[in-house]
C-alpha cells in the first residue's frame, strides 16, 4: 500500500515510525513532515490545510490511504474533503472532531450523558461571563471554546488572573473566532492520565495509559507547553482506575457521538484527572497525543496499519492489538525561551552518538544536509527499559548526548511514577 501521514510533529515522527515497520507499505509520504521524519518517508512540501493540494496529490500518486495525525485539518474536514474525493483517510469526520474542536459541544455533550467531568458555565458574551466569574471564587479554569495551539487554556490562582485571561480571549480576542465562546469551569486537583482509544464508532479499545507533563519546568512550575515529556505505564495507578474510565468515561463518550449521528471512528484521547471523587474528563482529543505518541507506539507489537484498516472497515473489534511489558519514557528537549519566542535555525550536533533511544523530531529542518532546530519542541527522545527507572536512564543519558544553542528539558519526567 501507498500511505501519506498528515502532519509534522514527533507524533508524526512516532506514526512515520511505526508504519514503516509494515511490511504491506510499499511507499510512505509525508505532508510536509520534518528532518527527522525524512530518514523514514518522502516529504512532500504540502501544508495541513491545503486540501486541494493534498487530494491532488493523493490522487497522482495512487495513494490508498491518508493518515491525518493533527487537529486542525481534522475540525478543518480533510477527512470528509478526501472522502468526497475517493480517497480513503483515516480520522474523524469533521461532525465527530468537534469533540476537540469545540469545549462547548464537548462539555454538553458529557453533561447531557451525565459523563463526570468538571462543572462549568459557558458563554458567547463578555459581560455575562465576567458577572459568573465574579461570583466565583479562584482557583478557577478559564478555557476558549475553539483550537489554540495548546494555549487555551489558564488555570487561574487568582480572580485577577481569571478576569485577566477572559478579557484575552472575549475582548481583545488573541484566539481569533477560536475565543467567540468560553467555558469557565471548576478547579479539580489529582493525578492527570492520558488515556488513548481506537475507536470505530461504538467499539472502544484502549491504548496503554500514559502521562504528560505540561508545565515548561520541573515539579510542574512555569507557563503551559505543549507537553514537556511522557511515560508509560503509570505503575502507580491501579488497573481499576482505568476500566474505570474506560466504563464511565470513555466508551459512554463514543456510544454518545453514536447517538448523536456523528460516529467516531479514528484515535480518541481523552485528558483524565484522578480527584477524590473519582476520574473525571478534562478534555477530549480527536487525535494521537503529542508528546504521548512517542511512548505508546514504541509499546506496540501489532502492525499500526492493521489497526487503522481495522477502523475504516468497522472491524476493530476482532483486530488483535497487542503491547509489549516494556516501559517507556520521552524526555522533550525544547529551544531556548519555549514557550516564549524562541530561534530557529540553530546547528543540532549529537544526533550520531545517540545509543538506545528513539529519537522523534518534533521541530526540526534538514538544511544543506544539516539538521537545524525549526520550532519550540525540537526533538523528543524516548527511552525503553525493563521498568521507568531503566528507560528514564536510557532517554536522559541519550538527551544529554545532543546539543543545540539554548536546549533544555525538564529532568523529572515520570519521577511522579517512582515517588
Ligand atoms: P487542556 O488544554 O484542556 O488539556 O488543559 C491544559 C491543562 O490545564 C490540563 O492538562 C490540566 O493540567 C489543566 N486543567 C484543565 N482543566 C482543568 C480543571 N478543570 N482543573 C484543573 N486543571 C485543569
Ligand atoms: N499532549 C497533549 C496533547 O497532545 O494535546
Amino acid at each position: 500500500m501507498r500511505v501519506l501521514v498528515i502532519g509534522r510533529g514527533g507524533r508524526e515522527h512516532a506514526i512515520v515510525w511505526a508504519l514503516s515497520k509494515s511490511p504491506k507499505i510499499s511507499k510512505l509520504f509525508c505532508a510536509p513532515g520534518n528532518g527527522g521524519i525524512a530518514g523514514l518517508a518522502e516529504c512532500v512540501p504540502i501544508t495541513e490545510l491545503q486540501f486541494e493540494e493534498i487530494s491532488t496529490f493523493a490522487k497522482e500518486q495512487a495513494i490508498d490511504l491518508v493518515m491525518v495525525a493533527p487537529d486542525d485539518p481534522l475540525a478543518a474536514g480533510l477527512v470528509d474533503h478526501l472522502e468526497s474525493k475517493g480517497i480513503e483517510a483515516f480520522g474523524p469526520r469533521a461532525n465527530a472532531a468537534i469533540i476537540e474542536g469545540s469545549k462547548v459541544f464537548m462539555k454538553e455533550l458529557l453533561k447531557k450523558y451525565s459523563i463526570p467531568t468538571a462543572a462549568y458555565e459557558s458563554f458567547d458574551a463578555y459581560e455575562p461571563a465576567l458577572a459568573y466569574l465574579r461570583s466565583q471564587s479562584a482557583p478557577i479554569v478559564i478555557k476558549a471554546d475553539g483550537l489554540a495551539a495548546g494555549k487555551g487554556v489558564t488555570v487561574a490562582q487568582t480572580m485577577e488572573e481569571a478576569e485577566a485571561a477572559l478579557r484575552d480571549i472575549m475582548v481583545d480576542q488573541v484566539f481569533g473566532k477560536s475565543g467567540a465562546s468560553v467555558v469557565i469551569e471548576e478547579f479539580l486537583t489529582g493525578q492527570e492520565m492520558s488515556l488513548l482509544a481506537f475507536v470505530d464508532g461504538s467499539t472502544v479499545r484502549l491504548m496503554v495509559p500514559s502521562q504528560d507533563h505540561k508545565p515548561v519546568y520541573d515539579n510542574d512550575k512555569g507557563p503551559n507547553t505543549g507537553g514537556m515529556g511522557t511515560y508509560s505505564p503509570l505503575p502507580h495507578i491501579p488497573e481499576s482506575i482505568v476500566q474505570e474510565a474506560l466504563v464511565k468515561i470513555v466508551q459512554p463518550t463514543a456510544d454518545a457521538m453514536v447517538k448523536e449521528g456523528r460516529p467516531f471512528k479514528g484515535v480518541l484521547y481523552a485528558g483524565l484527572i484522578l480527584t477524590p471523587n473519582g476520574v473525571k474528563t478534562i478534555e477530549f482529543n480527536a487525535r494521537f497525543g503529542d508528546p504521548e505518541t512517542q511512548v505508546i507506539l514504541p509499546r506496540l507489537k501489532t502492525d499500526l496499519l492493521d489497526i487503522f484498516l481495522a477502523i475504516n472497515n468497522g472491524t476493530l473489534a476482532e483486530q488483535p492489538i497487542e503491547w509489549s511489558e516494556e516501559a517507556a519514557v520521552c524526555v522533550i528537549v525544547a529551544s531556548g525561551g519555549y514557550p516564549g519566542p524562541y530561534p530557529k535555525g540553530l546547528p543540532i550536533t549529537g544526533l550520531n552518538r545517540v545509543q538506545d533511544s528513539l529519537v522523534f523530531h518534533a521541530g526540526t529542518a534538514l538544511e544543506n544536509g544539516q539538521i537545524v532546530t525549526n520550532g519550540g519542541r525540537v526533538l523528543g527522545i524516548t527511552g525503553l527499559g525493563k521498568d521507568i527507572i531503566e528507560a528514564r536512564q536510557k532517554a536522559y543519558a541519550d538527551a544529554d548526548r545532543i546539543h543545540f544553542e539554548g536546549k533544555h528539558y525538564r529532568t523529572d519526567i515520570a519521577m511522579k511514577a517512582l515517588k
